[in-house]
């Protein structure tokens, strides 16, 4: 709950033995960090619970907090199109975010609000919704999108540069996962290079395509 500061967490808010449309109703009125306060909306996870893969990216961006879907906006369609060429129906994953609400700046009411990213105690607090999906999609495979996911589900320490494209086994809320850690899309559109650092996504999404065949 929102009362110590350093408690911040949604486990009260999370019905236990739910199903995945009652998770997202519950998710809709979490108060488990100050993030509800200036977002538009809890965006949760989409896709079918027989997803093979699971996506999971940092948080929701404008267009994601505004339409409520996940990867939606730049980052989404970039990421739509590097699956596909990797092999991976983009539409056969179920795809989430490791924090729910959109955490941004805005230097006055109606100017463009520019993505924060989370703390980690926001990361933690919203872990328990992203550990409810992981036990309800049971996937094969979880693709892990930049830092803040790889730090939400294999700890601080994780460094991207170090694991991107290999198979990680790794037990997560006491289920053994296999995981395959990438770069955020959102870093290759702000790249210098985006072609290398588009190639670079793709390559190591089809170490993903590989592990799932
Ligand atoms: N970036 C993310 O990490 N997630 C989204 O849903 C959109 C952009
Ligand atoms: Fe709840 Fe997560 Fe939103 Fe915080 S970011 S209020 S924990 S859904």
């Amino acid at each position: 709950m929102t009362t110590s500061e350093d408690q911040y967490t949604a486990e009260p808010f999370v019905p236990e033995g739910a199903s995945l449309s009652a998770l997202r109703k519950a998710a809709a009125g979490c108060r488990g960090c100050p993030l509800h306060r200036d977002a538009t909306q809890t965006v949760f996870g989409e896709g079918k619970t027989t997803a093979r893969v699971m996506l999971v990216g940092e948080q929701p961006g404008d267009q994601e907090d505004r339409q409520g879907k996940p990867f939606v906006g730049p980052a989404g369609k970039l990421l739509d199109r590097a699956l596909a060429e990797a092999g991976i129906d983009p539409g056969e994953a179920y795809v989430t975010n490791a924090v729910k609400h959109f955490k941004f700046t805005q230097a006055e009411p109606k100017k463009r609000r520019i993505h924060k990213s989370p703390n980690l105690r926001e990361m933690t607090a919203c872990g328990p919704w992203l550990a409810a999906e992981l036990a309800i999609v049971e996937p094969e495979l979880i693709v892990v999108l930049g830092a803040t996911a790889g730090k939400a589900l294999l700890g601080s320490s994780f460094k991207v540069t170090e694991v991107r494209g290999t198979v990680l086994e790794r037990e997560i809320h006491g289920r053994q996962e296999r995981l395959v850690p990438t770069v955020h899309p959102s870093s290759v559109l702000r790249a210098d290079d985006r072609e290398t650092a588009y190639e670079g996504l793709v390559h190591d999404l089809e170490t993903a395509a590989r592990a799932l065949t």
